[in-house]
């Protein structure tokens, strides 16, 4: 992991750095580069935006390790408003949830009772609940949730990420399930026994799992897959793949996040391949968007391009 990466993702837990970043203006603006806004109104008002250009999205409200679950629960309300106004506005806009925002860290069942409240809002709106993937330590009790979840429905979804050792495991105990994965490299800070150091082989790892994945019989019982990634190499690569099953092609879609890669999309989606982008929004934004700059060590430049215009 380079130095920079590592020193971005450790600053990403600083209290003392996220209190001061957040206060000036040269970070906020180049923030604005990813989110459109801090309101749920600046994320919908971004995916109408979108609309026209055939993208769909995902909505998700910046937040993770609450401290007292009455935060939890005043999340999911706000994510159950969010499902509302989604389908009065008619948008084809799924929500993304991580689970130590609902409560997980203090009470695993009301973190549970609170991911149900959504689905159970979610179906019959025809609207769909992903779960996000946080650090590692979380990756068992995540799993567990979801696989209670789908017990339940099918309109939920789960983030898995290609850079742990333990996915490939962790593919295969899902996939009789039949689930919708969202297949992302992953971007917490990990040691070396739990994630792949070198990008090389998290890109293969990924390669390998998502074409696993497409392979196997659970498509025909309503798996779906999420390409979630930015890398132009490795959605070639997969699009040779793809091209090879056209009975997957209406089970999985690219998905990207807002302000990335913008160009790619276009051609995506002038391709014919179906593409949804996550669109984050709130004001807890400090930890995600240095995960956003440790990505692209690159970013930083626009940070500090921000800082001198003033
Ligand atoms: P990679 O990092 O190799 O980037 C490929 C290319 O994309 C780069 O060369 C650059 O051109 C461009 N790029 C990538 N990131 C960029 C950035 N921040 N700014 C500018 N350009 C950039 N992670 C996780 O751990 N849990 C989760 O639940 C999710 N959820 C999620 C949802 C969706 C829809 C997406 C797209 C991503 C996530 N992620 C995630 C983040 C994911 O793990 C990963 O960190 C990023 O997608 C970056 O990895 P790439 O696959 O894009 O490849």
């Amino acid at each position: 992991m380079g130095l920079m990466r590592t020193a971005l993702l450790a600053g990403s837990h600083s209290t003392w750095l996220r209190e001061r970043a957040t206060r000036y203006g040269f970070v906020r603006r180049s923030v604005s580069r990813f989110m459109p806004g801090e309101r749920i109104e600046d994320a919908l008002a971004a995916a109408e935006g979108l609309r026209p250009r055939r993208i769909a999205t995902i909505l998700t409200q910046l937040g993770e390790n609450i401290t007292a679950l009455e935060e939890g629960d005043e999340v999911t309300r706000h994510y159950l408003d969010v499902l509302e106004r989604v389908s009065r506005a008619n948008l084809d806009a799924q929500i993304s949830v991580k689970l130590t925002q609902l409560g997980l860290d203090q009470d695993k069942e009301r973190c549970f009772a609170n991911l149900m409240l959504l689905l159970q809002r979610a179906a019959p709106l025809g609207n769909v609940v992903w779960i996000d993937m946080e650090s590692s330590e979380y990756v068992d009790a995540t799993l567990d949730q979801f696989r209670r979840a789908r017990a339940v429905s099918d309109r939920v979804g789960v983030a898995l990420q290609a850079y742990l050792r333990r996915t490939p495991a962790d593919l295969e105990s899902l996939l009789p399930l039949g689930p919708a994965i969202r297949l992302v490299k992953g971007a917490y800070r990990e040691p070396p026994e739990l994630a792949f150091p070198r990008k090389v082989d998290v890109d293969e790892a990924y390669y390998s799992l998502a074409t696993r994945f497409l392979s196997s019989s659970p498509l025909a019982t309503g798996a779906f897959l999420g390409i979630a990634t930015h890398d132009s190499r490795l959605i070639d690569r997969l699009g040779r793949f793809l091209a090879t099953i056209p009975a997957a092609s209406d089970r999985y879609e690219f998905e990207m996040l807002y302000g990335i890669q913008r160009p790619l999309q276009t051609r995506l989606v002038d391709e014919g391949s179906r593409l949804r982008v996550l669109i984050s929004y709130g004001d807890y934004w400090f930890p995600w968007y240095m995960r956003r700059l440790a990505e692209r060590p690159a970013n930083v430049l626009f940070v500090v391009k921000s800082l001198l215009a003033g």
